[in-house]
């Protein structure tokens, strides 16, 4: 990618071909580099001008926006789409992201819009291949001794209501109980998290919504005064109190909280939203390791086969998408090797059902890693965490952090 950025626009209608060409062309930064009119013209010149960005209009005669962006991703790799459309579906949306856009608008548009949306995918794109580009040096380097920088953990499901909350929060609760660790938590759920009610934190306390001002300048010393501590040891970083106020947190507001609790924790455990947002993408993008939740139902294994795809398109190596498997013994007509054939991957760490246990502490506010320690559903979550940080030394003190963080390296990297 050179510094200027190089867009490819597609609509079939002239009109608004010449009209988003001018417009582009009056932004210093951008080159036009060429235009096209429909989805297979669009491939064939992205193929001869290797664009960074292809603005794509989503509804096309012969071939529409959704196709040329899938066949896209295959032929020209390297070029991020920006798919274009006068209708705001959520399921157009879906659709366009699945397919690998990496950014929607909704026409009308202004132009400041349109150039800070370009702007923002390309630097995002330009993010994601240097640091693909040094996966392997930061594999070795991330697994030294003496390198300090933790392990970032994102709890996703491509659909709602599978465990993501549940299993965060206690995951983040057993990787603390082994000792010898720094542990944050942090609430990825802006508009509607539910963390600080699973560990009973006043929504009172303060949230990554008061912390925006201080990422924004860049600033990490604040980043501790805004971090409950929990009795567990736990630190957490609560999601807004309202939706209201969660909008004010971004996706670069995400990305840099991420990086300073990397910075000064040896677990970073982050509980997600199930939607492709750009703070979603942008923690996905952060993380080391992605515990991708699904359940024995057929729409989570739908969901999960589509999360895969998307993922690859993503760049994530399929190491770093871990499968996890929730309430893996709930007998509903389907089992786990129907569902491992189905996503053609194997399944890799089981968490059983237990009603009982989970609900009852859900209620109370206490994790039922703390309250039921010996339960089925523990010791899994328990398997989980040590696959993660690498067993426990329950006496470690303070001063043996590094030593964790370099056992979680280790731990970590021997699932590649
Ligand atoms: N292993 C389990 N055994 C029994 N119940 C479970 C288990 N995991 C989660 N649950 C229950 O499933 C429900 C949904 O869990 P949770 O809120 O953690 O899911 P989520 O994916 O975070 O949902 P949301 O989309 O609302 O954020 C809760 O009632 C929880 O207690
Ligand atoms: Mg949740």
């Amino acid at each position: 990618m050179s510094d200027r950025i190089k867009v490819l626009v597609v609509d079939d209608i002239p009109e608004t071909r010449d009209h988003l060409a001018k417009l582009l062309g009056f932004e210093a930064d951008f080159d036009v580099v060429g235009v096209a009119a429909s989805g297979a013209e669009a491939i064939e010149r992205a193929v001869a001008l290797l664009p960074d960005i292809v603005l794509m209009d989503i509804n096309m005669p012969d071939m529409d926006g959704i196709a040329a962006t899938e066949l896209l991703a295959a032929k020209c790799p390297t070029a991020a789409v920006v798919m274009m459309s006068v209708q705001g579906e959520a399921d157009y949306l879906r659709r366009s992201m699945l397919a690998g856009a990496r950014e929607f608008l909704v026409k009308p548009f202004s132009s400041d819009e349109l150039a800070a949306s370009i702007r923002q995918v390309w630097t995002r794109e330009r993010d994601k291949q240097s640091r693909m580009a040094t996966s392997v040096a930061a594999a070795t380097s991330r697994g030294a001794p003496g390198v300090e920088a933790g392990t970032v953990v994102a709890v996703f499901s491509p659909k709602g209501g599978v465990g993501r909350t549940t299993i965060a929060v206690n995951l983040a609760v057993a990787a603390a109980s082994l000792g010898g660790r720094k542990v944050a938590l942090m609430d990825g759920s802006f508009q509607f998290g539910d963390v600080g009610v699973l560990l009973n934190l006043s929504p009172k306390n303060n949230s990554i919504a008061d912390l925006a001002p201080a990422l924004e300048a860049g600033e990490s010393e604040s980043m501790e005064t805004f971090l409950i501590s929990h009795s567990s040891g736990v630190r957490v970083l609560l999601a807004p109190p309202s939706p209201e106020q969660a909008e004010r947190v971004t996706a670069v507001h995400a990305k840099r909280a991420i990086e300073q609790l990397r910075a000064s924790h040896d677990l970073v455990v982050v509980d997600c939203t199930a939607t492709f947002s750009e703070t979603t993408i942008a923690i996905l993008d952060e993380a080391d390791v992605i515990l991708t939740l699904l359940s024995l139902e057929i729409t989570s294994i739908k969901n999960m086969r589509l999360f895969l795809e998307v993922a690859e398109q993503l760049g994530y190596s399929s190491s770093k998408v871990r499968l996890v498997l929730n309430r893996a013994d709930s007998t509903l007509g389907i089992r786990v090797a129907d569902v491992e054939h189905s996503i053609g991957r194997k399944v890799d760490h089981t968490i059983i059902s237990d009603g009982r246990s989970v609900v009852y502490a859900l209620n109370r506010g206490v994790p039922f890693f703390l309250s039921n320690r010996e339960a089925q559903v523990s010791q899994d979550i328990l398997r989980l965490a040590t696959a993660i940080v690498g067993p426990g030394s329950m006496a470690a003190s303070a001063a043996d952090t590094k030593t964790g963080a370099a056992a979680a390296k280790k731990s970590l990297f021997a699932w590649r």
